[in-house]
């Protein structure tokens, strides 16, 4: 798939970088430097180039939204017009000191995001993970038990597409059904967060879904 980054910093830059060695046509854009996208395609190697939004946007089988939530309208402007196209948002609304969520309860940053742009496919996907994680899991992407990764939307052609990226980067994929439940989802986001950055073992952390019959 060809696939965009708008944001190429922690999230964007390890998830870019995994799925070109998955396979992917990757486009890195959205950083205040030129030279570090150039740097990433270049790492990440495969079919992955340095790009603009715009560019990165172009033709893409699905775009991963990497950035913080009070840069969202700026990388949006910059990609253009983005009707019918796949979003995965890994990006949750915090506020500037990134110490709280501005949406949350009756409505999800996911949520306000398919409402800012009605005419694209919305999931949810990869906040529920520390960035520090990411290597981790797809070097051990072969192991018989994998971590579980929670996606969340209403297309079912966006999911599909998300949740085959999820697989490519060595998650087990969970589908934990429409966008609303992101209002959940970012809350656990967060507390995956607070046990990863405060809790002991440091940000090396991924969880597991089972169900017990
Ligand atoms: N990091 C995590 O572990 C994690 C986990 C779950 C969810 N998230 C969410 O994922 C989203 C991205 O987080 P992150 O940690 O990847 O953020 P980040 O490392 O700060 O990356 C953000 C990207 O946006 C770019 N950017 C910022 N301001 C810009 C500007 N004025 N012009 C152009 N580019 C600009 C940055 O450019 P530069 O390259 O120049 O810095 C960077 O490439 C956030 O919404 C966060 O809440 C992050």
């Amino acid at each position: 798939m060809k696939i965009g980054i708008l944001g190429s910093g922690l999230m964007g830059g390890k998830l870019g970088t995994i799925f070109a060695r998955a396979g992917h046509e990757v486009v890195f854009s959205y950083s205040r430097s030129d030279a570090k996208l150039k740097k990433l395609a270049r790492e990440a190697k495969g079919k992955s180039r340095a790009g603009t939004p715009r560019e990165a946007a172009q033709d893409a089988d699905g775009l991963l939204l990497a950035v913080h939530w009070s840069r969202v309208n700026h990388v949006l402007k910059q990609a253009g017009d983005l009707s019918g196209k796949v979003i995965i948002t890994c990006s949750l609304p915090m506020n500037l000191d990134d110490t709280e969520l501005v949406i949350s309860g009756t409505s999800s940053g996911a949520e306000a995001l398919a409402k800012k742009l009605p005419a694209a496919r919305i999931v949810s996907a990869f906040n529920t993970v520390p960035s520090e994680v990411l290597f981790n899991v797809f070097a051990a992407r072969r192991k018989r038990t994998r971590p579980s990764l929670i996606y969340c939307g209403d297309d079912s052609k966006a999911k599909k597409i998300a949740a085959r990226l999820i697989h490519d980067v060595g998650f087990d994929p969970v589908d934990s059904g429409p966008l609303r439940i992101a209002r959940y989802t970012e809350p656990f986001a967060l507390l995956v967060a607070q046990l990863a950055y405060e809790g002991k073992g440091g940000p090396e952390i991924a969880y597991r879904v089972e169900r017990f019959r």
